[in-house]
């Protein structure tokens, strides 16, 4: 009864709130202002007018941030336009299209990628709309279950690749293990046709304090001699302007020679200006210092989500050293429940079952909350309405 009151009194507040997407707060975007005026000293760089067409792979000292922020060696990185997701899908589109030497994707009557889950929603959105064939795969706290992968890859030649968020993974938070990417090398260098492990490290140097290793996945694929297994991809978009940054994608020299013809047709030159202007910035800037910043604004807000959370007691919760994500696991059944009971309230939640491929949480239990885009005084009424609806769908069930 308690929360059935609660809920009547926050009704006729008519809030409008929204935990969905994980974006920048406008003084975390303020972060980044003196980007824009930054003084381009010279308009030429490697050896090119960077007003002009040209340089499809990026300047080098952008390429060489890329690799920084990736965490491997600058020879595998490009520098692209403002978006990964925009490089995942050309890199996509060319699997489809012409394929890596056994045929392009599209012309084989099934081809699947696992999806580790809970997992980012526009992967699936891509990879379905692409036609691609998406398989869950549970994560474990350390990565997705090697066990189940290499028991699906023996018994299906249709998975040809694996989305992996292997940093402050989207929405889970976890960071894959060092035995886990070996695991994943070994088990995907076996499929009978050639495959990719999409390794979208977008959460790379976003900790909330210290530093969270990834062990970087070429260096170990290179020993196995699988390097082309791997094609990573990144961005700037949670480091300076998530719509006006830089994306990176970083493959072996085998997989650049093979792509950059498609590439190619695709686009004439990323914007080299604000290529040249991020350079500038991170000379002026130290990375992880400036990140610090980022952990410096939106450490209290994931502070005041566990309040919330801790404070009640129903579900169960992941607790992030980094990215931009909390993770409610509430009883099955209930997810799509508390988002209509939220909505009804005015604030707006992650569509029940993004998490998941297809839009299907078999036991509808994920609520990915997104605290970085609201002001903290927002976040604490959001997460007020979250608390009572979750309180009031468990008391009903
Ligand atoms: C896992 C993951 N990949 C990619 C993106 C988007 O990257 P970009 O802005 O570089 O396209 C996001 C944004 O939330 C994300 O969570």
């Amino acid at each position: 009864m308690e929360y059935l009151s609660q809920f009547e009194e926050l009704k006729e507040k008519e809030m409008s709130l929204d935990l969905t997407r994980g974006k920048p707060a406008s003084d975390q975007l303020d972060l980044s202002r003196p980007l824009d005026s930054l003084n381009i000293d010279s308009y030429i760089s490697d050896g090119v007018d960077i007003r002009n067409y040209g340089q499809v792979k990026g300047l080098y000292e952008c390429r060489k941030l890329g690799s920084k922020i990736l965490g491997c060696n600058e020879e595998y990185v490009w520098a692209g336009g403002n978006s990964s997701l925009t490089l995942m899908s050309q890199y996509l589109s060319y699997l489809c299209i012409q394929g890596v030497g056994d045929g392009p994707w599209s012309s084989e009557e099934r081809v699947s990628v696992l999806c580790p889950v809970p997992g980012y929603d526009r992967h699936f959105f891509l990879s379905e709309s692409l036609g691609i064939n998406m398989i869950p795969v549970p994560l474990t706290g350390q990565g997705p279950d090697l066990n189940l992968i290499r028991s699906y890859i023996e018994s299906d030649d249709s998975i040809r690749g694996i989305w992996c968020v292997p940093k402050h993974s989207n929405p889970t938070g976890e960071t894959y293990s060092k035995e886990t990417i070996e695991g994943l090398i070994d088990i995907f260098s076996k499929t009978r046709k050639k495959s990719r492990i999409f390794w979208d490290n977008a959460y790379a140097v976003h900790d909330f304090s210290g530093l969270e290793v990834l062990e970087d996945i070429f260096s170990i694929a290179k020993k196995k001699g699988s390097e082309d297994l791997v094609v990573e991809f990144g961005s700037t978009s949670k480091i300076t302007y998530s719509g006006a940054g830089i994306g990176f994608i970083a493959l072996s020299q085998t997989n650049q020679d093979s792509f950059l013809p498609f590439y190619s047709a695709l686009i004439i030159g990323p914007d080299k200006l604000n290529q040249k202007r991020h350079i500038r910035f991170f000379e002026e800037n130290e990375l992880l210092q400036h990140m610090r910043k980022h952990a410096d604004l939106i450490k209290p807000k994931f502070e005041l989500v566990q309040k919330w959370l801790s404070g009640q007691e129903y579900g169960s919760w992941t607790r992030p050293t980094g990215g931009d994500f909390v993770l409610l696991k509430t009883k099955p059944g209930l997810a799509k429940r508390i988002i209509s009971l939220a909505s009804e309230l005015g604030l707006k939640l992650t569509p029940a079952g993004s998490t998941h491929p297809y839009g299907v949480d078999p036991e509808d239990q994920y609520l990915r909350i997104a605290p970085t885009a609201c002001s903290i005084e927002e976040l604490d009424s959001a997460m007020e309405i979250l608390v009572c609806c979750l309180g009031l769908a468990n008391q009903d069930n």
